[in-house]
């Protein structure tokens, strides 16, 4: 089968991409550096022209709705028009989050619904590398900041490619569909996330203090509605700590 990945050369994309050709299928990598510009439109009708689907892993936060918004409507469109179906990535949480990113994302998801064509939207909690660089940022030394509770279930990275990959191949819906949540197997405080990080360099469980959440983004982290509802999500994956040890030192 044809598949397009968009943001081939970034985290996810080039672990969907790596996912399918070992399933023995074309994946054809879409960005700006092979000249696919989803915010312009530049190359996007001819690479979809044959495929069967198309995995959306390209995104660019630092620019607002460019990407995260216009740019998915844009595919979504053109997906719509050359009977593609479109597999999604998304977010788990995002239905009600005051986070800006996730509120673009959510309109993304809208987007892909009102484009009216084949679309399949996956939603996945933070991944391992995100749970570790809020880690790496609330930690000065010895000490690790907390804010609430805040928790993550990250998942790998890999996990959610072999989800894609599924969905890619797999039967396409009618129309927009929300597949299962992913999430990793376990859910980890921040100081958790924190002490794991500091054993790999042989150092100490950090001292960890808490600060109230300033803001209504840091308020939803807070209470954890980045993690899915007990039972409410597909868990797989490789923990975190194992996830870890596969890393060079943090
Ligand atoms: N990180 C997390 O914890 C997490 C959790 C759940 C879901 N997600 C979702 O996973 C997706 C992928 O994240 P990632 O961290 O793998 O992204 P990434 O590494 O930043 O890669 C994104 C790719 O998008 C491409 N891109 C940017 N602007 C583009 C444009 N205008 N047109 C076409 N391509 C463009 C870039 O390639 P070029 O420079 O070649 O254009 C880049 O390689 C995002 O949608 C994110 O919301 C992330």
């Amino acid at each position: 089968m044809r598949v397009v990945v968009t943001g081939a050369a970034g985290d996810l994309g080039a672990r969907v991409v790596r996912e399918l050709t070992s399933r023995g299928h074309e994946a054809v990598p879409a960005s700006r550096r092979t000249g696919v510009d989803l915010v312009s439109g530049d190359g996007l009708e001819a690479v979809l022209a044959g495929a069967e689907s198309v995995v959306h892993c390209a995104d660019d936060p630092s620019r607002g709705d460019w990407v995260t918004v216009y740019g998915t409507r844009r595919l979504a469109d053109a997906a719509a028009a050359h009977g593609v179906h479109l597999v999604h990535i998304s977010i788990v949480g995002i239905d009600d989050h005051p986070l800006a990113y996730y509120r673009r994302k959510l309109r993304a998801e809208q987007g892909i619904a009102a484009a009216g064509g084949s679309a399949s939207v996956l939603r996945a909690t933070q991944f391992h590398s995100l749970a570790a660089s809020f880690a790496q940022r609330l930690s000065f030394g010895p000490v690790t900041v907390t804010i609430g509770d805040l928790a993550f279930q990250a998942v790998d990275t890999d996990f959610v490619a072999e989800r894609l990959a599924d969905l890619a191949l797999g039967p396409r819906p009618a129309a927009y569909a929300r597949a299962t949540d992913v999430a990793g197997p376990e859910v980890l405080t921040l100081p958790q996330v924190a002490t794991l990080l500091r054993a790999q360099r042989g150092a100490s469980a950090p001292r960890v203090v808490r600060a109230p959440a300033l803001g209504r983004a840091m308020r939803a982290f807070a209470e954890q509605r980045n993690v899915p509802a007990p039972g409410t999500a597909q868990t797989g994956g490789r923990t975190f700590a194992e996830w870890l040890a596969t890393r060079p030192e943090h």
